[in-house]
């Protein structure tokens, strides 16, 4: 492990301000020193994997727990990381408490700028990027209705979460943030209307997160993903790359062949990326397949990160380091 050339070393090369991250869970920078290690050694920024999310920092009404996302922002700039905020509105990690609460639409707005006022708040001038709103519309370009905000709020609690998270941390980047809308077509063009309406109507809004949970069949080219982020960045938007991941158990072949493939894969995205002057950064939902969500949510081996469950490199390591290096200019 030690022997590894850090990510990082390889971005500071790049002459721009560029993003290199990971995914991370506090529990495991506390407790595994490896895994603690990795991520200080290669990265530049860290998301915290959910110890942001409503479900965590506020399980009984009105109770707040940060302890798990305030040993991260204590830990992070300790070991010269940023941080990406993850994330203020979604529809998974709802407490029950909320799921099931009625009450009339100027209750939850007051109920959701207690929520934003609470996170961004408290971590105000220390969030470089807000994933404000993640994954609010359907395939189709619907709004999610199992969203507590849609259902209490409506449409419009986009734009004021993106408001409210403005005026409580005005420094910090705001996004959105989607996944299987990476490429062209399908709910990509979705997501390109939604974040034009909010740009159209002076939302503020600064960038927009294609998450890149992908597998080996089922992945933009890098014609389509080079052509989202140019209409979206022709926007005015920065654009990241915010959780990939790249599942191979799935195809046929060996594990040396799939994971060949699977190096091609994160290459030709970062590639994209580092040849789009808005894409400001490349992060992956975790790093070591000793410790992915896709072990959990589709089972086991999918082995969609770069570092196998021993932290020795696959190709895939390699394959960034060569994207890197090739977008660097000569010295
Ligand atoms: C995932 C976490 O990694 C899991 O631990 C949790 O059980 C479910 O959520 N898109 C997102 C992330 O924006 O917040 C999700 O994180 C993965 C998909």
């Amino acid at each position: 492990m030690d022997s590894l050339l850090p990510l990082r070393e390889a971005v500071a090369k790049l002459n721009r301000p560029f993003q290199i991250g990971t995914c991370v869970r506090p529990a495991l920078l506390r407790d595994e020193a490896d895994y603690a290690a990795t991520v200080a050694a290669q990265f530049n920024t860290v998301t915290p994997g959910n110890e942001m999310k409503f479900c965590r920092t506020q399980p009984t009404q009105g109770q707040y727990d940060f302890r798990d996302a305030d040993m991260l922002m204590d830990w992070a700039p300790a070991h010269n990381l940023a941080v990406r905020g993850h994330t203020l509105c979604w529809h998974e990690c709802v407490p029950d408490w909320l799921n099931v609460l009625e009450c009339s639409r100027a209750d939850a707005l007051a109920m959701l700028q207690r929520h934003i006022g609470a996170l961004a708040g408290r971590y105000r001038g220390h969030i470089t990027i807000w994933d404000v709103v993640n994954e609010a519309i359907e395939e189709d370009g619907t709004r999610r209705a199992n969203s507590p905000w849609q259902r209490l709020i409506g449409d419009d609690y986009l734009d004021t979460a993106f408001h409210l998270t403005h005026a409580t941390d005005p420094t910090a980047r705001l996004y959105y943030n989607d996944f299987d809308a990476d490429g062209m077509g399908g709910k990509a063009d979705q997501v390109y209307e939604l974040v034009a309406g909010l740009v159209k109507r002076g939302v503020p809004i600064h960038g927009v997160g294609l998450q890149m949970h992908i597998a080996l069949d089922k992945r933009p080219t890098q014609a389509e993903l080079a052509a989202n982020m140019a209409r979206l960045t022709a926007l005015g938007l920065d654009v990241q790359i915010t959780e990939m991941d790249v599942r191979v158990r799935h195809m046929p072949g060996t594990w040396e062949e799939r994971f060949a493939q699977q190096a091609v894969v994160y290459r030709e995205a970062l590639e994209v990326c580092l040849d789009q002057p808005r894409c400001v950064g490349f992060l992956s939902w975790g790093f070591t397949d000793k410790h992915s969500w896709l072990t959990k949510r589709f089972g086991d081996d999918e082995a969609g990160l770069f570092l196998d469950a021993t932290y020795a490199p696959k190709p895939a390591f390699h394959a960034m380091h060569a994207a890197l290096a090739q977008a660097a200019p000569a010295v």
